[in-house]
């Protein structure tokens, strides 16, 4: 029943569209034998799309969903996380009998087909709150009168992290208790920060690891890489994380690029449309991460030596403040 199956993945813009690129190149590479569907809205441009054609088996335009809960998103620290609630919309795929969900920012390794087996709804626990479980990777039936719920329940008590995952964590609140067979093992939804947070169960168990979650505010896209030396030019986590990225970046040069290639983007694309000239890296989106998004990613381990947080750079910022006393 592969055909009334399907993989799911979410892109509201360019850069998570390019996200989804790569995941489903890497679902491709794993060899799955199960449809792959994306979910967009009007503000994924018109030459994405048809790229996006050619890598999914079927492209859904959808409506932009909008959590209107600016103060819950601002506690979250990810004000760009309200338009996840367009994820509600993959209960609307009702051409499948069963879904897996997959966020934008997730790579597959390992095949991982046998999810299918689970029933809705599975997913791995948070790391932030592990008593919920995360929305990056979550097994569903495609339902009207589900996605009627949750829309209804949206509207009526918001969500409580401002975006899908406090609001489905609200609508199947007994996932921690209720059906053990419903808690999915952390390999399915491996969230990158558990390489510096938890090291010897990441050097312990890493090798099993089917899928990589990129999850916070710094994405494989924002980081550059050389695609000469295979090498990564500046931030972007610690060892384990970087070697994650740079199966990112692989998949991304071999199968996605040369598609991007073509289009002669402009704008925050423009850089990845640069074909690399020899030696030189493909960098990253010119949306270069905020100062508030550095500030989460040195919070997270994650820092830049070389470059923003470089000991010069932090030099000048404390002389300059000492000037100003
Ligand atoms: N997403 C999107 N546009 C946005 C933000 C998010 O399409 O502006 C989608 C995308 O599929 C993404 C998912 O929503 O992977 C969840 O957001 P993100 O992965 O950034 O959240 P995190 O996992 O880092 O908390
Ligand atoms: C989480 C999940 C992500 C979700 C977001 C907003 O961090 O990883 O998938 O969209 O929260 O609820
Ligand atoms: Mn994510």
């Amino acid at each position: 029943m592969s055909s009334s199956e399907s993989f799911v993945t979410l892109a509201t813009n360019d850069n998570y569209a390019l996200g989804a690129l790569v995941l489903a190149a890497s679902l491709r590479n794993v060899q799955t034998t199960k449809k792959i569907t994306i979910l967009i809205t009007k503000t994924v441009s018109e030459s994405i799309r048809n790229v996006l054609h050619q890598s999914f088996d079927f492209v859904k335009v959808v409506d932009l969903l909008e959590s209107t809960d600016t103060s819950l998103l601002e506690a979250l620290k990810r004000p760009e996380l309200g338009v996840t609630l367009t994820k509600l919309h993959c209960w609307t795929l009702t051409q499948f009998n069963k879904c897996v969900f997959m966020d934008a920012d997730t790579l597959v390794v390992k095949n991982i087909d046998e999810l299918f087996e689970r029933e809705e709804l599975s997913a791995v626990a948070d790391i932030g709150w592990p008593d919920c479980f995360n929305s990056g990777l979550f097994v569903f039936r495609p339902s009207l009168e589900t996605f009627n719920q949750l829309t209804q329940l949206a509207a009526k008590e918001g969500s409580f992290d401002g975006g899908d995952q406090g609001l489905l964590n609200t609508y199947f609140s007994d996932w921690a208790t209720k059906d053990i067979s419903r808690h999915l093992s952390f390999i399915y939804n491996m969230s990158i920060v558990s390489t510096y947070s938890y090291v010897p169960a990441f050097k312990r168990f890493g090798h099993q690891v089917k899928v990589i979650h990129f999850l916070g505010s710094i994405k494989p896209w924002y980081c550059s890489f050389n695609a000469s030396t295979g090498q990564l030019n500046t931030f972007c986590g610690n060892t384990y994380a970087q070697e994650f990225i740079k199966n990112w970046w692989s998949i991304y040069v071999a199968k996605v690029h040369p598609t991007i290639e073509a289009l002669n983007l402009v704008g925050p694309m423009s850089n990845m449309a640069i074909a690399p000239p020899p030696g030189s890296s493909i960098c990253c989106t010119s949306q270069q991460p905020s100062t508030g998004d550095r500030f989460n990613a040195w919070q997270q381990g994650q820092i830049d030596y070389l470059g923003a947080d470089s000991f010069d750079n932090i030099q000048k910022k404390l002389d300059a403040a000492i000037d100003n006393l």
